[in-house]
């Protein structure tokens, strides 16, 4: 029998995508990551990395990667159980655990595997997971492989939680788990774990929470969203792929004997690869920078940033979502334009990317700007005024 039909089809998909301006194409970049990238054969301006603390070429970072990549070689050629398991594995996880307050913690390849695989271990068909309804599309994808009774709540609405919760408790649920994003990538807001909190010991139930978009920066030391809202979790996930020196790789962060069932069951740490040793030689270093004085000037420089920005940015006329997140959301509203607009921003030299569905609901279209501890006014005042050119161009302001 013939497949053309199929092949047909996926090129239809594809026109049909892109007839709708959501089209996400690929950029080519020929540099380091940093405020300045190579792009085109020029170089721009970057406004749009997870280099929240600017480690992603800095020296140190790239040289202790190098290094463990020498002593270590490329990497395992094998999963951590068979004969995968380095010295530096477990100094990585030792390093990450005792940086966020936790007893242990569990490596995977990507934090998008650590979602994935840290509900269905632990959470079976009597218990109950509770999900915030703008989680990321991993915790939706891990809360879809465990077998454990699914609840959510509208998006940091405490009173739907409760909702929820009670619905759980009235159906018998032997354990609950509240999931949420302790910083939401698409919009920069922050969990309310301190609301949270309060509703997870009223009705008994634990607290996951996935800080890519916080670890390294926020609270205490940058430890986390818990320590920002001063509040205890039982479950973080997270990744050394944004702030944390933004190579790639994930974690869980959780008491001993959970890290101990994860690494007995956990689907992909024991059907995965090792974690590449220059990744994590270049892991340990970003947290031994985050985690000192100089990750303290790091962070102020960051939030300087980000308030420079949104306050040019509010000035100028344009819709930003509000916070203090280093994540800034320029919303547009319209797909297309949101493309156009990037487009336009690359020619005026300042790369951002327009964020259209499935990213963001339909009809919410935005630039979604990210601020780096490594951008200097100088560059937040020329992204400014090409935000501001494009916006009087496009006829957004
Ligand atoms: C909230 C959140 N969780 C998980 C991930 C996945 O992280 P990783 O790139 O380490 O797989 C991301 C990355 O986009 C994220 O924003």
């Amino acid at each position: 029998m013939k497949t053309d039909g199929f092949h047909t089809r996926v090129s239809a998909e594809l026109a049909d995508i892109d007839a709708q301006g959501l089209t996400k194409p690929e950029r080519v970049i020929l540099s380091r990551q940093g405020p300045i990238i190579e792009v085109g054969g020029r170089e721009v301006l970057n406004f749009c990395a997870n280099n929240y603390l600017g480690l992603a070429g800095d020296e140190r970072v790239v040289a202790a990667g190098n290094n463990a990549a020498s002593a270590y070689g490329a990497g395992t050629a094998s999963v951590r159980f068979i004969c995968g398991t380095l010295g530096i594995h477990k100094t990585l996880e030792r390093a990450i655990a005792d940086y966020l307050g936790f007893e242990d913690a569990i490596l995977f390849a990507a934090a998008f595997d650590a979602n994935g695989g840290i509900f269905e271990p632990l959470f079976g068909a009597e218990d109950a997971i509770v999900s915030d309804s703008l989680n990321h599309a991993s915790i939706i994808d891990g809360v879809r492989l465990s077998k454990a009774k699914r609840y959510r709540f509208a998006t940091s609405d405490m009173a739907d939680l409760e909702a929820q919760l009670k619905q759980a408790r009235a159906d018998g649920a032997r354990d609950i788990v509240i999931a949420t994003d302790g910083a939401f990538s698409m919009d920069g807001y922050v969990a309310k774990l301190g609301e949270i909190r309060a509703l997870a010991d009223q009705y008994g139930a634990l607290i996951m929470v996935d800080d890519c978009h916080v670890t390294g920066f926020m609270g205490e030391k940058g430890r986390g969203s818990f320590s920002h809202c001063g509040v205890q979790v039982d479950f973080v996930t997270g990744t050394f792929g944004k702030a944390l020196g933004g190579a790639m790789g994930g974690f869980i962060c959780a008491t001993a004997p959970v890290v101990q069932l994860l690494k007995q069951r956990a689907r992909p740490y024991l059907f995965s690869n090792a974690l590449s040793p220059a990744v994590c030689g270049a892991s340990l270093e970003a947290i031994r920078i985050a985690q000192g004085e100089e990750g303290d000037e790091l962070r102020a420089r960051l939030f300087a940033n980000a308030a420079r920005f949104r306050g040019a940015m509010t000035e100028a006329g344009f819709d930003l979502l509000p916070g203090s997140h280093p994540i800034i959301p320029v919303m547009l509203g319209d797909a297309k334009l949101a493309q156009d607009f990037a487009a336009r921003m690359l020619e005026l030299g300042v790369y951002v990317i327009g964020f259209s569905f499935p990213v963001v609901p339909r009809g919410q279209a935005r630039i979604r700007t990210q601020m780096s501890a490594a951008h200097t006014f100088d560059h937040i005042d020329q992204a400014v005024a090409a935000f501001t050119q494009a916006g009087k161009e496009l006829g957004v302001i």
